[in-house]
C-alpha cells in the first residue's frame, strides 16, 4: 500500500434495500463466510459491521496490481435488515455511511423498502450504487463464479441476454421514476451525474469484483477530503447496540467513524436525560472478517482507529441509548463535549 493512505479512514458502505433482496448474501460473498445460514429465518435483525482489508479485496478484484493504485485501508461494510419494521435501523445504517449499496432483487423489482433505503440515502446525501442481485435466477442464465459481469454477461445465449436486458431496464425506470438518472456502471462516465447500477449474483459472486472496484473507486475519487482524518483527534461513534455479555457486564457496539479511541479513555455516552460519562475499561474487537454479532472470541485491543466496528465494556453504560454519539473528552474538553452529545439525542 501507498504512503499516503495514512490518514484516510476506512470508508464505511451501508447494504440497504427491500427484504430477503440478498443484502447478507452478498456480504457474505465478499467476506467469504456463511453467516446468512446461522441467522433464524435468515432474516437480519441488527446492523452489524465487517471490516474487509483492502488485500482481501484486491484478492477477489482478481488483479493484484491494484494493489498500490487503492490508498484506503479497506471497505467496513455495514449490514441492515430488509424488513419494513427496521426503519429505525436503516436510517441508522444511512447516517453513518460514507458509501451505500442498494440491493434489488432483479426479478422481484422495486419493493417499498427500495424506495425507503433511496430516499434514506437521499436525505442523507449518501453517495451509492444499485446492485440489480439474484441474474443467476433469470431463466436459462449460465452461472460463471465469481466474474464480472460483463465477463458472464457475454457468454450468456441472445435469449436469456434479452430476458436480462427486459429486467435491468425495468430497474431503470424505476429509479428514473425515483428522481435518478441510472445506466449500467460500465456506461457510466461520470458518477457523480448518473447511479451506476451493477448486475450480480450473491449466490454465485458473479459482478461481485465489480462491485468492489467501483466502491474503492467511488471511495478514492469523491471522498478523499471526507476521510482524512486526525488519527490522534478524539474518538467519536455511534452506539448501535446495547449488549449484556458473559463474563463482561453490559458493553456497547460502537461504530467508530472519527479519530482514535483507547483503553482508559473517558467518553460521554448518549441517554434520555444527562449523558453517561464513564472510563473505557476493555475495548475489545472482533478478528478481521468476522462478524460483530457472531464472534464471541473478542481480542482486547488498547486502541481503535476510525472506521472500526468495536465493542466497549465499561461501568454504568446499562442506559446508553442506541443510535446516540459517543464521544472521548479530555478534563479540558469535558464540559463542551456533555453539550455536544446532549445536542444530538
Ligand atoms: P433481510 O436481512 O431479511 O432483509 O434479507 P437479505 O436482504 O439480507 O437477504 P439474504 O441475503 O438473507 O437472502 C435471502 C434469500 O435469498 C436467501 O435464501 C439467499 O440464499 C437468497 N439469495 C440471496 N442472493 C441470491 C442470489 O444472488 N441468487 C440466488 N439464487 N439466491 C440468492
Ligand atoms: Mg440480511
Amino acid at each position: 500500500m501507498a504512503e499516503e493512505n495514512q490518514n484516510l479512514r476506512t470508508p464505511i458502505v451501508c447494504v440497504m434495500g427491500h427484504v430477503d433482496h440478498g443484502k447478507t448474501t452478498l456480504l457474505d460473498q465478499i467476506r467469504g463466510t456463511a453467516i446468512v445460514k446461522g441467522e433464524a429465518g435468515a432474516i437480519t435483525q441488527h446492523i452489524g459491521a465487517t471490516e474487509v482489508p483492502i488485500d482481501v479485496i484486491v484478492e477477489k478484484c482478481g488483479d493484484k496490481r491494484l494493489a498500490d493504485k487503492f490508498i484506503v485501508p479497506g471497505l467496513l461494510f455495514i449490514d441492515t435488515p430488509g424488513h419494513h419494521a427496521f426503519t429505525t435501523l436503516r436510517s441508522r445504517g444511512g447516517s453513518l455511511a460514507d458509501l451505500a449499496v442498494v440491493v434489488v432483487d432483479i426479478n422481484e423489482g422495486f419493493k417499498p423498502q427500495t424506495i425507503e433505503s433511496l430516499n434514506i440515502l437521499k436525505r442523507f446525501k449518501t453517495p451509492f450504487i444499485v446492485v440489480t442481485n439474484k441474474i443467476d435466477r433469470i431463466l436459462g442464465w449460465q452461472v460463471h463464479k465469481g466474474e464480472s459481469f460483463l465477463s458472464t454477461y457475454k457468454k450468456q445465449t441472445p435469449e436469456v441476454q434479452a430476458l436480462f436486458e427486459q429486467k435491468f431496464y425495468d430497474v431503470i425506470g424505476h429509479l428514473y421514476e425515483q428522481g435518478f438518472s441510472a445506466d449500467r456502471f460500465d456506461r457510466v462516465t461520470d458518477f457523480q451525474k448518473t447511479l451506476g447500477v451493477i448486475p450480480i449474483s450473491g449466490l454465485t459472486g458473479e459482478g461481485i469484483p465489480d462491485v468492489l472496484m467501483i466502491l474503492l473507486g467511488l471511495a478514492q475519487r469523491f471522498l478523499e477530503s471526507s476521510l482524512q482524518y486526525d488519527i490522534n483527534g478524539p474518538g467519536v461513534g455511534t452506539v448501535l447496540e446495547v449488549k449484556e455479555e458473559k463474563g463482561l457486564g453490559t458493553t456497547i457496539d460502537v461504530i467508530l467513524y472519527d479519530g482514535t479511541l483507547k483503553k482508559g479513555d473517558t467518553v460521554v455516552i448518549g441517554r434520555l436525560g444527562e449523558p453517561i460519562v464513564t472510563k473505557v475499561r476493555a475495548l475489545l474487537k472482533p478478528r478481521e472478517l468476522s462478524e460483530i454479532r457472531y464472534e464471541s472470541k473478542f481480542q482486547p485491543i488498547p486502541e481503535a482507529a476510525a472506521a472500526a466496528g468495536v465493542k466497549i465494556s465499561a461501568p454504568d453504560i446499562d442506559d446508553a441509548l442506541a443510535g446516540a454519539p459517543i464521544i472521548s473528552a479530555t478534563p479540558e474538553t469535558l464540559d463542551a463535549v456533555i453539550e455536544k452529545v446532549k445536542s444530538e439525542i
